[in-house]
């Protein structure tokens, strides 16, 4: 597992994300890593602002993407990465718990802000941040994927009111699909919770 964390960075941060992510023979993910960038200060146009470190999460949420499927769990285990009963049945949840370990170990990210907004880019969680909110929110606008241009569309409408309202968007599209998923994370349930009563 060493090979994911050896790493020297050059204090070029742009430069060193796309080095990583090119080391690792991994040029799709460095460009969704991009076009998540892209949808940030998309968001940032919309909403007039955007949280500080807003984009450094953005440009790290994925890096834990560079772990190939079946060494996944053994990383978490060699990390002390907690694994859920949940996520051991869909081990590619933890990317997000490793692209934190990355981001702090490997690019020195230090700011819990930051690295809980890359910890909880994919599920949520009760009461997020404003970071965590909008690094969701680009990676989520930024799906490209056949069959989610209604939902991505439905985001996008939903931020011209608030990024909460957006979110509750997505978190309800996942709990009327809950059926459907491969894995309705419990973060993401106990989050779609916290977002309906705050605006009922
Ligand atoms: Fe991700
Ligand atoms: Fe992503």
């Amino acid at each position: 597992m060493e090979k994911y964390l050896n790493f020297e960075i050059t204090g070029d941060f742009k430069k060193d994300i796309e080095s990583y992510f090119l080391m690792h023979d991994e040029l799709d993910k460095y460009e969704h890593t991009l076009d998540v960038v892209r949808e940030l200060y998309n968001i940032e146009k919309q909403i007039g602002s955007i949280e500080q470190g807003s984009d450094i999460a953005c440009y790290c949420h994925d890096l834990g993407r560079v772990v190939d499927n079946d060494e996944i769990l053994e990383f978490c285990i060699e990390n002390n990465i907690e694994i859920t009963d949940e996520e051991k049945q869909m081990p590619s949840i933890l990317h997000q718990k490793i692209s934190k370990r990355i981001a702090k170990s490997v690019f020195g990210i230090e700011d819990e802000n930051i690295l809980n907004a890359i910890r909880y880019h994919t599920t949520s969680r009760r009461q997020p941040s404003k970071i965590e909110i909008e690094v969701l929110l680009a990676d989520k606008l930024s799906w490209k994927e056949e069959g989610y241009e209604k939902l991505v569309n439905d985001i996008r409408e939903a931020l011209k009111h608030s990024r909460e309202k957006a979110i509750l968007h997505y978190l309800t599209d996942l709990e009327l699909n809950k059926e459907t998923l491969p894995l309705y994370h419990k973060d993401s349930r106990e989050a779609y919770e916290y977002f309906r009563e705050k605006f009922v």
